[in-house]
């Protein structure tokens, strides 16, 4: 094949991209396709024209990329792409969108409601404790938690600082005490779950990508009844949502509670490809080495 490769971009998570993009680059090298790697700006269209490659693989992540418009415009050109399409990525993109489409199809979900920044300077949007973030970010930038004994983000008040104050909508949801689990699906099929235990606060960005600060437990250490009901849900977002390739489910998990202590959190539809990611990280525990998961995304975008 030809592949083009889109990174980079101007996301927050532009870096997280690069790194994920690189990878995939250097393991279809590897297995001897021709590449092209295309570091997205203002007039990737006309790059993605002049490549002229048979596939292009979205290493993309935040926004633009993971959000519909880059899809998008690759449906208009007519250009075959990895990953969910325009109208999956719009969705999954916006986590409060994401819970109107799944919430009523009895997958678990927190509650909570959007707010604006501005107004967390004046009350608690919720009860203590509680999580705000943006509705449309990746790799925890912007997430804070409030607890009621201090916090990992901020407190309210007129003179802090917050990670929030760069956003105008966030969601404010309850904070689920416990665990975090995560549940990759490829192509039709559910992974694994794994637990994050970050040596310290919370899976914030440092957390995941900074190696030695979290230590990632695949399969997750946790009753069969919950890994397969993680296996389950993910699978059924996937659906729902209509993902195509591979997506993530992050999940937390009350383990006081059973499973009815289980929530779903978001459906990452561009998920990590980096050395510490999860995707890759569940996908070798099944024997599935990366330059062969990096195909099998290529191939069912092909099919
Ligand atoms: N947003 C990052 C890339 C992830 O979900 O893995
Ligand atoms: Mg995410």
């Amino acid at each position: 094949w030809h592949v083009a490769v889109l990174m980079g971009g101007w996301s927050a998570e532009r870096p997280v991209s690069l790194s994920s993009g690189e990878g995939v680059a250097k393991a279809l090298e590897s297995r001897g396709h021709k590449v092209t790697r295309i570091d997205m700006d203002r007039h990737v269209a006309a790059r993605l024209a002049e490549a002229d490659a048979d596939v292009v693989f979205n290493a993309l992540h935040g926004v633009p990329g993971e959000d519909g418009t880059v899809q998008g415009m690759m449906d208009l050109m007519g250009i075959t792409y990895t990953h969910s399409g325009l109208a999956t990525s719009v969705i999954a993109i916006d986590k409060q969108l994401t819970k109107q489409a799944l919430v009523p199809h009895g997958i678990p979900m927190p509650g909570g409601h959007v707010v604006t920044s501005a107004s967390l300077f004046d009350a608690d949007p919720l009860p203590r404790p509680y999580v705000v973030k943006p509705v449309n970010e990746g790799s925890s930038v912007g997430v804070a938690i409030v607890m009621p004994e201090g916090n990992y983000g901020f407190p309210i008040g007129r003179d802090v600082e917050g990670p929030w104050q760069h956003f105008d909508e966030l969601l404010a949801e309850p904070y689920i005490r416990g665990r975090e689990l995560t549940t990759a699906v490829l192509g039709e099929e559910a992974l694994l779950v794994t637990e994050l235990r970050p040596k310290s606060g919370f899976y914030d960005f440092d957390a995941k990508y900074t190696d030695g600060m979290t230590e990632h437990v695949c399969p997750a250490d946790i009753p069969g009844e919950i890994s397969e009901a993680c296996k389950a849900i993910a699978l059924r977002a996937h659906r729902l949502l209509g993902c195509r390739g591979a997506s993530r489910s992050d999940f937390r998990w009350d383990d006081t509670q059973g499973v009815e202590g289980l929530y779903l959190l978001e459906v990452n539809t561009q998920p990590g490809m980096t050395p510490l990611s999860l995707v890759p990280e569940q996908a070798a525990k099944l024997g599935i080495d990366y330059p062969e998961l990096v195909e099998r995304i290529v191939e069912d975008a092909l099919k």
